[in-house]
């Protein structure tokens, strides 16, 4: 049975005392949750006071991005070993927005997810495809080849400890949701990848987020799909009331 895991990606939203102040009432909230991997995403600069703000708590800390090279003359990079010594478990690689506004390919992302395994740290790699690749029945093949891109070279023990996230672009922060069923199917789809690339128990271990206007109000029906195991949620985490309303959603 996979664990269900609900992570927040606060984007470049917050300042230091709203991201304090958020991450200690999601703290306090997921006390009382069983059953549940919780995860918040703050912007870099915050990691630190948000990983004291959550210690000791439910609530895991993650990235946003990170360099794939482990130290060196890489001005603004931050590294995987960084990460890991600010208390980071997790870390957000190829997000739509990275591979999109920012030019990232599933090569970079690639380098970054074997140095994020390296460093023991856990990736949540994101893949989705654009509206109109969605609109020419192309949403497979474009799975297909930022998973087989992005995750070159990744040994069947490594993708078990990989969480992937599911993101169709023309969903994510345009208030459109995937439905349920066509968020479901995509996830067979990439099970099934991970099925004939690997094996069966991978396949079935390996957790797969949803993200894209994920919200209180239609979170229930999609976790509960047989293969949407979490959510990777952006707006609706900037708010303890709405986060932990998704996390509701799983009717635990
Ligand atoms: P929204 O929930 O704001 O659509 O963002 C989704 C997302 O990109 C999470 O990584």
């Amino acid at each position: 049975m996979r664990r269900p895991f609900i992570a927040g990606n606060w984007k470049m939203n917050l300042d230091r005392a709203s991201a304090v102040a958020l991450a200690e009432e999601v703290a306090k909230e997921a006390a009382g949750v069983e059953g549940v991997d919780l995860a918040v995403c703050p912007p870099s600069v915050y990691l630190d006071v948000v990983a004291a703000a959550v210690a000791g708590s439910k609530v895991a800390l993650g990235a946003q991005n990170m360099y794939h090279q482990p130290n060196g003359a890489f001005t603004g990079e931050i590294s995987a070993a960084m990460l890991c010594d600010i208390g980071c478990r997790y870390v957000i690689l190829g997000h739509s927005e990275r591979r999109h506004i920012l030019g990232e390919t599933d090569e970079d992302v690639n380098k970054k997810v074997l140095a994020a395994l390296e460093a023991r740290l856990t990736p949540i790699v994101c893949l989705g495809e654009l509206l109109p690749e969605r609109e020419a029945g192309r949403t497979m093949n474009v799975i297909r080849r930022q998973f087989n891109g992005s995750l070159a070279g990744v040994h069947a023990e490594q993708m078990a400890r990989i969480v992937i996230a599911y993101e169709p672009v023309w969903a994510i922060g345009t208030g459109k949701v995937a439905t349920p069923q066509q968020a479901e199917e995509v996830h067979l789809g990439l099970r099934k990848i991970i099925e004939n690339r690997y094996n069966q128990e991978v396949a079935q271990s390996v957790r797969i987020q949803y993200g894209g206007s994920v919200k209180p109000e239609n979170a229930a029906d999609l976790l509960g799909q047989p293969n949407i195991d979490g959510a990777l949620v952006g707006g609706a985490s900037l708010k303890a009331e709405s986060f932990m309303g998704i996390v509701a959603g799983l009717g635990l």
